[in-house]
């Protein structure tokens, strides 16, 4: 008797153990499929907005075009300058904003387009040093210094060269402008600097800084820098940094941010070394 209640109890255990790995397994398979629809919604809905924007973009042309050619002919139109004043006034700031209406979409396709990466193997230095040499006149004419503090020789990573000068760009950019609106005597010293180091894995990176001696970033906006359209700067899109972190999230990267008021800004980038693709699968390019 004994062993028969011992034989049960272990084929209700069993069974139980079974039901409950079986149910996590579902639960999984669940969770899986519910990511991929999410993925594949984003994916139907960003290649909607991208069209949509388009056919936005194309009349405004048109529109453009128009507001223009409107404009001189009511210029060649004899009629009292006090009545043609008025109505050339209102056709331009019809055409303005037609223009700005364009810009932003542009800005949008920009930002929303597809990124078509090429990862290789490539030297992080060299890009840098192209990049410096590209952009010193422009940090010059703003009274900024730029200096680079390069690891020694090649700095091997998994990259895109034109894609990460045009991420690393966005925030040479952002330091100069900060710089220039500070007050003159105070230092416009702009930094950029390589080394190797390791990730939470153990696996080889390198890592960017990119620092500035400009006005920092206030607690409050600091949290909101990625967010797209997030701007403080009256001609701004605010779409520079949401672009850079894309780009570096394609290259498997990371990108952070350090900064203290009235001092500066560290922006760190951190780029694998070998193929990430490899061991983080499903990401790509796209967008
Ligand atoms: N190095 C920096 N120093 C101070 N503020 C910064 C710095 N980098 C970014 N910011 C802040 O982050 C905001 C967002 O930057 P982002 O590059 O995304 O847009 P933007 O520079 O305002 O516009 P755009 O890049 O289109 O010219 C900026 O408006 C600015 O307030
Ligand atoms: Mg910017």
């Amino acid at each position: 008797m004994p062993m028969l209640l011992g034989f049960a109890i272990g084929t209700l255990l069993t069974a139980g153990v079974t039901t409950a790995l079986v149910l996590r397994h579902m639960a999984r398979v669940r969770a899986a499929d519910a990511r991929v629809r999410r993925a594949k919604r984003l994916a139907e809905l960003g290649s909607m907005t991208r069209g949509l924007a388009h056919e936005i973009k194309n009349p405004l042309s048109t529109i453009g075009l128009n507001v223009q050619l409107l404009t001189e002919a009511i210029e060649d139109l004899s009629v009292d300058d006090e009545d043609r004043k008025p109505l050339v006034r209102r056709l331009g700031s019809l055409g303005r904003e037609a223009e700005r209406l364009r810009g932003i979409l542009t800005d949008f396709l920009e930002y929303a387009g597809e990124l078509h990466l090429e990862l290789h193997a490539a030297d992080l230095n060299s890009t840098i040093d192209e990049l410096v040499d590209f952009f010193m006149p422009q940090a010059q004419q703003q009274g900024v210094q730029i200096r680079s503090d390069l690891a020694s020789g090649t700095l091997e990573a998994w990259i895109d060269p034109p894609h990460i000068k045009q991420a690393v760009m966005n925030l040479m950019l952002n330091a100069v402008q900060g710089m220039s609106r500070q007050p003159e005597g105070v230092a416009r010293e702009l930094i950029l600097r390589t080394s190797r180091g390791v990730d939470e894995h153990k696996r080889p990176v390198v890592v960017l800084h990119v620092i500035d001696t400009g006005p920092g970033i206030a607690p409050d906006a600091v949290e909101r820098i990625f967010d797209p359209y997030f701007t403080t700067k009256s001609g701004g899109s605010g779409l520079g940094l949401p672009t850079t972190r894309r780009i570096i999230d394609a290259h498997f990267g990371k990108i952070e941010v350090h900064t203290e008021e009235g001092r500066g800004t560290d922006f760190v980038i951190t780029l694998p070394v070998e193929d990430g693709g490899v061991t983080h699968q499903g990401a790509s390019g796209g967008g």
